[in-house]
């Protein structure tokens, strides 16, 4: 399974296959408009990129060269960029930021050293998607531990500790996918 994922087109179909859409919940959510910037995080193959509509622009960042070969690709048009690499190496602001489905991969002190970065990058709220271990039945669970994730069974409260200095965080809304493969929780996170 693992191996299937890491091929960014089988990820993508795979993804958009069980999970259906999940990300337009964020337009309303984080009240995204005309004039935002958005950064996305862990952006993987990209699909994050149709948050940006008319007037607003989206940088994707992700570590993995393959990922972000294929989010080009697919997704390329004026107003979205994708960033291979770390985000220590992205410069500029934005106005809000977008963690889907990465801080299941990203240890308590990596995901407090992030919290400290977008603080200086990103001016206001951060949306965060992740799936819930707790509110999760037996079949997601088991489909979780198969997670590539290593913080993939990690509550969702504890995905948002390391950010509480620098943010107040709510969760706002926990919801199936499509296929009922993920229960997943947004949360907004917004600074202190
Ligand atoms: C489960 S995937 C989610 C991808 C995408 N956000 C989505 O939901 O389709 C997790 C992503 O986080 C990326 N990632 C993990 N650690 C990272 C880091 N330190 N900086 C940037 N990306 C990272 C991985 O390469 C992978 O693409």
């Amino acid at each position: 399974v693992i191996f299937l994922l890491q091929n960014p087109v089988l990820f993508h179909r795979i993804r958009s296959f069980i999970n259906g859409d999940y990300l337009s919940d964020f337009i309303d959510i984080l009240g995204l408009g005309e004039g935002d910037r958005i950064l996305d995080v862990g952006c993987g193959v990209g699909e994050a990129s149709v948050l940006a509509g008319p007037g607003m622009s989206y940088l994707g960042v992700d570590i993995d060269e393959r990922y972000i070969q294929y989010a080009r690709e697919q997704y390329d048009r004026p107003g979205v960029e994708f960033q291979n690499g770390q985000l220590s190496e992205v410069s500029g602001r934005f106005s809000h930021a977008i963690l889907v489905c990465v801080l299941h991969h990203l240890s308590e002190q990596e995901i407090y050293d992030l919290s400290l970065r977008l603080r200086e990058m990103v001016d206001g709220p951060i949306g965060v998607v992740d799936p819930d271990a707790e509110k999760s039945n037996l079949f997601q669970k088991f489909l979780l531990y198969l997670d590539r994730g290593d913080y993939a069974l990690r509550p969702i409260r504890g995905h948002l500790v390391g950010f509480e200095e620098q943010y107040e965080c709510r969760q706002v809304l926990t919801r199936d996918t499509r296929l009922k493969g993920a229960r997943l929780t947004y949360s907004v996170l917004t600074p202190r």
